[in-house]
């Protein structure tokens, strides 16, 4: 059985599933989301940054690219600005990130 953690995305009210060793960026894309982006989750746009607002002790430790991206955001290195393609989860997490909504079906 796949594992699942629940992320919140604030103001949509999005819940998205992830699995273990996923990233929210690409649990979101599976599950028919479009989260804003440009590099499509290479780490390198940080365009796909997040607020963590709550369940920041279910979040996966920053890597150094992710590091460098926050870092270059100009915000705090606090571990509560992350990159969405970057972050995996243990638990519950909600964030704040505008312009995710589900994709228009065709
Ligand atoms: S999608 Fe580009 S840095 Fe995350």
């Amino acid at each position: 059985m796949t594992v699942t953690h629940r992320v919140a995305v604030r103001p949509s009210g999005a819940e998205i599933d992830v699995r273990d060793g996923e990233d929210l960026f690409g649990a979101a894309g599976r599950l028919g989301y479009r989260w804003p982006t440009v590099c499509g989750g290479k780490g390198t746009c940080r365009t796909c940054f997040v607020q963590v607002e709550e369940g920041a002790e279910n979040c996966s430790p920053m890597d150094p690219l992710e590091r460098e991206g926050i870092e270059a955001l100009r915000r705090p290195v606090d571990g509560l600005t992350r990159l969405a393609c970057r972050l995996r989860v243990e638990g519950p997490v909600t964030v704040t990130k505008r312009g995710v909504r589900r994709r228009v079906q065709e």
